[in-house]
């Protein structure tokens, strides 16, 4: 061996040349194991974290692979097929057109008119006539759907104590009522629902009680447009009662408006510029003769404030 070699890790001194290494090799003290069965911790680390991968993949396989009730995991993900199928509506056992029979034919219109029948033969107020809930129980059973079951809820709603309806007119000290509304629908010998001694009367579910006596004030459909309008005008709103016809939107919402704008109470009523072209006017005869609206109907509902159905 040449005496350069031997001398390796020595400081070069006098025996560089053109291919002596710039850097000089230098001895490092051996690996140093921070803990001690250091192969074995890492040996463990690496098998544990193989372990949940294998277990993620497992837990999610089966749900992005195999067909689910609503397809496979990857229908969530944007832009994917929303149908239980990659070729529905084309072909999954059933086609798509006899899907749409299927879903217009059912229920019959025998079965529609019975059940129609039934739920509105007797006073059925949200809260109220648990037999109609089992009746309906009974038929999803029928239907073949075995776990039913009617749940209680504690809701917020409200109950009809009592209405009235007068126009008073104020002369002097003396104030005479000049029109008082029945707020009744007629009692009708062929609809027997329409005589019921325990039928809901007429009043608006979510609306607050009271007594209030004030001037009125029409208010069209009660559209924000249409209050707007008016305070536009500078037509005072405050304390006073907004008469608005149905239609245009929600009910609820010519009510909130009305309170938004100050006003205490409202008045809605069903103006036959509404009927549209079924009208005893154009030749129909009005319920239960015909198709036309009878003359004393009354819409009743909700005045909540939902704005979706506005
Ligand atoms: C509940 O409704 C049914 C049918 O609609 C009716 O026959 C029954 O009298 C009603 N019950 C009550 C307590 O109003
Ligand atoms: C409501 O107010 C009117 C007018 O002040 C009054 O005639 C009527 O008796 C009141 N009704 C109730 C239920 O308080
Ligand atoms: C409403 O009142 C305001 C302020 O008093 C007035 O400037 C405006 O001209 C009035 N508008 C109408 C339509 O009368």
């Amino acid at each position: 061996m040449p005496p350069e070699m031997r001398e390796k890790n020595m400081v070069p001194t006098m025996a560089t040349s053109e291919s002596t290494p710039l850097l000089r090799e230098v001895d490092v003290a051996p690996t140093r194991h921070r803990y001690p069965h250091d192969k074995l911790r890492r040996l463990c680390t690496y098998s544990l974290g193989m372990l949940l991968v294998i277990a993620t993949v497992l837990f999610l396989l089966p749900s992005a692979v195999l067909p689910r009730e609503h397809g496979s995991i990857w229908s969530y993900f944007p832009g994917s097929n929303p149908f239980p199928h990659s070729s529905w509506p084309h072909s999954y056992g059933l086609s798509y057109k006899d899907l749409q029979t299927i879903l217009q034919e059912t229920p019959t219109p025998e079965k529609e008119r019975e059940w129609s029948s039934y739920y509105t033969a007797g006073p059925h107020l949200a809260g109220k006539n648990l037999s109609q809930a089992i009746w309906t129980k009974e038929r999803w059973e029928e239907l073949g759907v075995q776990e039913t079951e009617i749940v209680a809820y504690d809701v917020y709603i409200n109950y009809p104590l009592d209405h009235r309806l007068a126009l008073l007119k104020k002369s002097g000290d003396k104030t005479e009522v000049t029109f008082e509304a029945s707020l009744e629908e007629d009692v009708l010998e062929e609809d027997h629902t329409s005589g019921l001694p325990d039928r809901v009367p007429t009043f608006h579910g979510y609306s607050a009680s009271g007594n209030v006596t004030a001037p009125f004030v029409y208010v069209n459909f009660g559209t924000y447009a249409d209050y707007q309008d008016l305070v536009d005008r500078n037509v005072s709103l405050e304390g006073k009662i907004a008469i608005a016809k149905y239609g245009r939107i929600f009910r609820g919402l010519k009510v909130k408006r009305a309170q938004e704008l100050g006003m205490v109470g409202v008045i809605l009523y069903d103006d036959p510029q509404q009927d549209g072209e079924i009208t005893e006017e154009n030749g129909y005869k009005a319920y239960p003769e015909g198709p036309a609206r009878n003359p004393s109907a009354v819409q009743r509902g909700s005045t909540q404030f939902l704005s979706e159905s506005s």
